[in-house]
């Protein structure tokens, strides 16, 4: 396994960070401990989930995932040895204290304290904000069309909450998810001048059909030292190529959910996931794994965060550390890209 620091934290988190969005729905909790097991003695020491897991989200399933993980730390007695992430859903869920704003005292604190019990700890690693309250460009939308909207929790006001929280032991670090570029700006800035925590990683998509991040937040990453925890590497499985050819594999994510996620349906994502496909049956590389491997070298990157529903899924993604990728292959990708720029935005 590779290592990077979390920002500028004395954390040294797995280059794999192990996601878990699926477990209290498409796993069992039994499948999950497979995975966690087997995940941490591979050297996997970063671990991702969020209070509105189980995905899809769903008011019987919130906060599963969270369960299962804390049952695991109970039985093993090994909360010390992962570094664990987790989050608090932004608005827009009724069954989440309301569905109103959450990045007040009082939500984050609730919050909170609800994770650390499901998880059955007494403290999470890396605290996120799964996404902006503010009205913007997050979850795959274009065309920014701007709302003054003022019915937002400032950056301040949130930073401070969180110092507070963080000054009481329950949160050691804080990380952002589904933020832009002008978010994270704010962020760091006013952590400077006032302060208060910075934020040391933005948990957003990236992979082979998305790539949007390089634009802007990859600069701010390196600079800033808060580097990108890489979700959906695999476009929900799509470039793996099971996708391929139309056909939806039983129990797959697109066979069970298809219906609610579009957003790697697209045409030019198709015909982008062929090219790939080429390029990974050229150089011999399994295509998840080259797909991967893409992510884990990018410099902005700290983390690529890989989903799995079986064990072979899990291993193949985790050695992907272990493939090399030559110039040549990244070249032919970036040729790719040039063709057919973020499919899949
Ligand atoms: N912050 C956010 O808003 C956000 C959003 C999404 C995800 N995340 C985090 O990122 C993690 C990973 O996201 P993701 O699950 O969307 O990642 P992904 O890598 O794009 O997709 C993973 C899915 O692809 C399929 N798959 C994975 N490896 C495979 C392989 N080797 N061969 C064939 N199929 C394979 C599996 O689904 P099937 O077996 O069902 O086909 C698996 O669940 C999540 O668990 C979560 O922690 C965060």
């Amino acid at each position: 396994m590779n290592y990077k620091k979390l920002g500028n934290t004395s954390l040294d988190v797995s280059t794999i960070c192990l996601g878990t969005m699926t477990w209290g729905e498409q796993n069992t909790q039994d499948e999950g401990f497979e995975q966690m097991s087997y995940a941490l003695d591979h050297g996997v020491n970063f671990w991702d989930t969020a209070e509105l897991y189980a995905i899809p989200p769903k008011k019987n399933t919130y906060g599963k995932t969270e369960e299962v993980i804390g049952n695991w730390f109970e039985k093993t007695k090994k909360r010390s040895e992962v570094i664990l992430a987790t989050k608090i859903a932004g608005p827009g869920l009724s069954w989440i204290r309301g569905g109103g704003n959450q990045y007040d005292e009082k939500n984050l604190n609730e919050a909170v304290n609800a994770s650390l019990k499901r998880l059955k700890s007494d403290y999470i690693d890396l605290y996120q904000l799964h996404w902006p309250e503010r009205k913007s460009n997050f979850f795959g939308k274009l065309g920014y069309q701007h709302k003054d909207d003022s019915d937002w929790n400032r950056f301040e006001n949130i930073l401070n909450s969180l110092d507070k929280i963080i000054k009481s032991g329950k949160i050691r670090y804080l990380g952002l998810s589904n933020e832009t570029a002008w978010g994270l700006s704010k962020f760091l800035e006013i952590s400077k001048l006032k302060n208060l925590p910075k934020i040391m990683s933005v948990q957003n998509p990236y992979s082979l059909l998305n790539r949007t991040y390089e634009v802007g937040l990859a600069e701010i990453s390196i600079r800033e030292e808060s580097g990108l925890l890489a979700y959906s590497p695999l476009a929900f499985g799509y470039l793996t190529g099971k996708y391929r050819n139309g056909e939806l594999p039983k129990n797959s994510r697109m066979k069970l959910f298809g219906s609610q996620f579009d957003r790697y349906k697209t045409k030019n994502g198709q015909l982008a996931i062929e090219k790939y496909y080429e390029i990974a049956n050229k150089h011999r590389l399994d295509f998840a794994q080259m797909s991967l491997k893409f992510c884990e070298v990018q410099p902005f990157i700290t983390s690529v965060i890989i989903g799995a529903t079986t064990m072979d899924q899990l291993k193949t993604n985790i050695e992907s550390v272990n493939i090399k990728i030559s110039d040549e292959v990244i070249k032919e990708i970036n040729e790719v890209q040039k063709i057919y720029p973020n499919p899949c935005p």
